[in-house]
Formats: structure tokens, C-alpha cells, sequence
């Protein structure tokens, strides 16, 4: 007999039952869900609902049955729907009429939105610190290689020189606001619903404050209609994580290119890279190319959940029970990439020589050639086009611009000097780079004390 079974003449259909069974992924929430069924049993005996000795024998059946879980005696069984059933039933079977109690002035829609809260809740905090673990996993690489000079890139064309810890801590700074992200989010999942009832509240005598701060929550949903139907704590965390998987994506796109035999600007540790069935020669950097896949999937997720929310009717709705399984995979997914590229970091190779080869090589220091007339009073649209001449004669010829003479120089433009030429090594232009936020030594060593100091800030009190 189901525990809602009273009002049915006939069995239920065998494929419907395992259609509408959450058990087989909501049981991740069991240790939630007991740890929500304790402090609604201690506030019904606090409230006068049930006696002292039925909560005393709730508690206790409650504490073993966590433990039947994460033994694994637990049988799970899709007759029994999901998770909140199983621990009732089981708690029913131990004690008798008296857990049957245990759902006075409940209702499965709030206990599964307040599931869902201390999960996401939870989550949040786990995600923020593996954020907040790879930020300084490139804040160490960053220092470790400070002078390293590559080149920096628009349209994945070379464009002008930059120091390879600023292009890591470009990383670090969309991190950053990623864990911020986290951290704002984590007041909106901060809401206890339970006392929503199905949807209108209860007819007995609760507390909900008293659940909320046994619980840990900074506050309760003023409505219960609102309490039950809401799943925006679970699209913005989707959300959060899809931005911040983006952000991996991205970096994962630069270290695959930088790994490549054309660049060869890093070498990915053999413990961090997979090899070819058929070709021997081959080490694929395959952590950074699925971090770059699984994007798709955290994508998916939310696009998902959105789609479950956008047409449904207050209040709750059994489309509400899509919502965990992309959750779940969304969580894991994240932080299994946040935890991969912390150890792959940690152990890359910098190869310094190619970046600066392929920096030193090139036209990069173009802007400084103009520049430099600039500041001897031509307009920058015509110094462009002076240096632009030169571009091309130099392509044409097969040289760069540091191999034109002084002469050559200033048959370009009589503003041209003798110390033209020093404006052209990768070092000056770098050096040059000095406005707050750019690549110059002395500004990228001011941004590391300031990523030092958002690296320790954390709004979130860690439970
Ligand atoms: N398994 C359900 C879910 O995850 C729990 C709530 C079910 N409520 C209901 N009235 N059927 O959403």
C-alpha cells in the first residue's frame, strides 16, 4: 500500500511508476532530507504537535536510518516514488504509528524545496572554494614565470607583447568574479520554505523561524505559494556555473593552442594529458579539450530548468522534479573541471624561449614604432600609416623591423632619431605598458597585490 494510496481502487501502472520515480537520483538528497525531517520533529514537539517522547523516537529512528543509507542497506524501490517516501516508510516500519507523525504539517513540496536549498546551499560553498583554489594556482604560476614575455593576441593574430603572468591573471580576474557571483547567490538560496505546506501554509501551530535556525538559514519565504513553486536559487546557480565553465572553456582553448607543436609555448604534464590508440607519437592535452566540451552539458542545463519554470502555473508542479538531475550533473561536472585545472596548472611547463621567439620574430612593436612619433607630434592616424609602410616593405623583404637601419628609419619619417630603434625589443614595449591594469612589470606587480588581497576576501562564512 502506497503511503498515499487511500483514495485509489486500482494498483498503479508498473511503467508509470518507474516514469514518475525521482529515487533513483533524488537519494542523493537523503542526508538533507533526514537533517530537514529532524528539525521539523524537534519544532512540532517544541510546538506541542507531537509529544516529547514521539520526537525523542523520531530522532532516533531518523539518526539509524541516515546510517541504513550510508551503509547501503537502504533498498531503494521506484514503487516508493523517491526519497522523502523511503525515509518515511522506513521510519513508519521502525517505530510504528508514531512516525507516521513525522509529516504532520508538511507537505513533500516544501520538504523537497527545502532539500533542494541545503543542497544548493552547500554546493555553492564547495564550488567558491575550488574557484578560489585554481585563482591561486595562477596567482602562483603567475609570479613564478613575472618576466615571461609572449605574444599577445587579437583575432588570434599576434598583436602586441605581453607579459605571460598578465595574460594567467586575465584568468584569475574572471574567476574572481565568478566566486563573487557564488557568494551574492548564496543569500537567495538562504531561504527556509518548509511550513509552505502544499502550498497555503498549515492549519497547526508551527515555527518556522525555530526550523530556519536549527537549519542555518538566514531567513524563511514570506510566502508559501512562492516557497514551493520557486526554483531560482537552482537556475542561478545553473547560471553561475555555466559563466564560469565558459571562463574554463576559454582558458582551455588558449592552453590547447599554447600546447600545440606550432605554438609549443607550455608543455602539459604526462599526467595530465592521454595518449593515441593508434598513433604513438601523440599526447593529447584531452583535460583541457573536455573542460571545453562539458561546457555544453552545464549550457543544457540550464537552458533546461529554464525551460521547466518558463510555462508552469502556480504552485508546484510535477515538472518541478526535472530540476535535479541537470543540477546534479551540473555540480559535479564543475567541480571535477575547477579541480583538474588546479592540479594540470600546477604542474605545466613554460617554455619562455618559444614565447619570446615567436614575440621577438614578429610585428608587435609596430604600435610603439608609432607611438614613438606620436609623442614627437605627429598625429596618430599618420604615424600608423608610416609604420604601416614599413610593415610592408619588411613582409616584402623577409626581415622585421628591428633589422631596418637608423637611416631606413628615417627615410620613413624625418621624426624618426636615433633612439627609435630601442623602442622596438618586446622588453621596451612591455616596460612601456605602465597605466594601471597593463602589462608592464610595475603594474602587473601592483594587480598581484590586489588579486593577493581578493584572493583571501570571502564574503561567505564557511560552515
Ligand atoms: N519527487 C518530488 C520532486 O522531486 C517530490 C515532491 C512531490 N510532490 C508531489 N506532490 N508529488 O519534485
Amino acid at each position: 500500500m502506497k503511503l498515499w494510496g487511500g483514495r485509489f481502487s486500482k494498483e498503479t501502472d508498473s511503467l508509470v511508476e518507474e516514469f514518475t520515480a525521482s529515487i533513483d537520483f533524488d537519494r542523493r538528497l537523503a542526508a538533507e532530507d533526514i537533517r530537514g525531517s529532524m528539525a521539523h520533529s524537534r519544532m512540532l514537539s517544541a510546538c506541542g504537535i507531537i509529544s516529547g517522547d514521539e520526537a525523542k523516537s523520531i530522532l532516533e529512528a531518523l539518526a539509524e536510518i541516515s546510517e541504513e543509507i550510508a551503509r547501503g542497506e537502504m533498498q531503494f524501490s521506484a514503487a516508493l516514488e523517491d526519497i522523502h517516501m523511503h525515509v518515511e516508510k522506513r521510519l513508519i516500519e521502525k517505530i510504528g504509528p508514531a512516525g507516521g507523525k513525522l509529516h504532520t504539517a508538511r507537505s513533500r513540496n516544501d520538504q523537497v524545496a527545502l532539500d533542494m536549498h541545503m543542497f544548493v546551499k552547500t554546493e555553492i560553498l564547495a564550488t567558491e572554494a575550488l574557484v578560489q583554489n585554481l585563482q591561486s594556482v595562477l596567482l602562483q604560476v603567475a609570479q613564478a614565470n613575472l618576466d615571461v614575455i609572449m605574444p599577445g593576441y587579437t583575432h588570434l593574430q599576434r598583436a602586441q607583447p605581453v607579459l605571460f603572468s598578465h595574460h594567467l591573471l586575465a584568468y584569475f580576474w574572471m574567476l574572481q568574479r565568478d566566486r563573487e557571483r557564488l557568494q551574492d547567490s548564496y543569500a537567495r538560496a538562504d531561504l527556509m520554505p518548509l511550513g509552505a505546506g502544499a502550498l497555503a501554509g498549515t492549519t497547526f501551530p508551527i515555527d518556522r523561524e525555530m526550523v530556519a535556525d536549527e537549519l542555518g538559514f538566514a531567513g524563511i519565504y514570506e510566502n508559501s505559494m512562492d516557497a514551493v513553486s520557486d526554483r531560482d536559487f537552482a537556475v542561478e546557480f545553473l547560471f553561475n556555473s555555466a559563466l564560469l565553465m565558459t571562463h574554463l572553456s576559454r582558458l582551455s582553448e588558449d592552453i590547447i593552442l599554447w600546447n600545440s607543436a606550432e605554438f609549443n609555448f607550455i608543455t602539459l604534464d604526462d599526467a595530465f594529458t592521454t595518449g593515441s590508440s593508434i598513433m604513438p607519437q601523440k599526447k593529447n592535452p584531452d583535460v583541457a579539450e573536455l573542460v571545453r566540451g562539458k561546457f555544453g552539458r552545464v549550457l543544457g542545463n540550464l537552458v533546461a530548468l529554464f525551460t521547466v519554470l518558463k510555462g508552469l502555473p502556480l504552485t508546484y508542479n510535477k515538472d518541478l522534479q526535472e530540476d535535479k538531475e541537470g543540477l546534479f550533473d551540473t555540480v559535479d561536472t564543475v567541480k571535477i573541471s575547477l579541480t583538474l585545472y588546479a592540479a594540470m596548472l600546477r604542474t605545466v611547463k613554460v617554455n619562455s624561449e618559444k614565447m619570446y621567439t615567436a614575440v621577438a620574430g614578429d610585428f608587435a612593436s609596430a604600435t610603439d614604432l608609432a607611438d614613438y612619433l606620436v609623442v614627437k607630434g605627429l598625429p596618430f592616424r599618420d604615424a600608423h600609416a608610416v609604420v604601416g609602410r614599413l610593415v610592408g616593405i619588411c613582409i616584402e623583404e623577409k626581415r622585421r623591423l628591428v633589422d631596418l637601419s637608423e637611416q631606413e628609419l628615417k627615410d620613413a619619417s624625418a621624426l624618426f632619431g636615433p633612439d627609435a630603434k630601442a623602442k622596438l625589443t618586446p622588453e621596451s614595449c612591455i616596460a612601456a605598458r605602465r597605466s594601471r591594469g597593463g602589462t608592464a612589470r610595475d603594474a602587473v606587480e601592483i594587480q598581484i597585490t590586489a588579486a593577493r588581497s581578493a584572493l583571501s576576501r570571502s564574503r561567505l562564512e564557511r560552515q
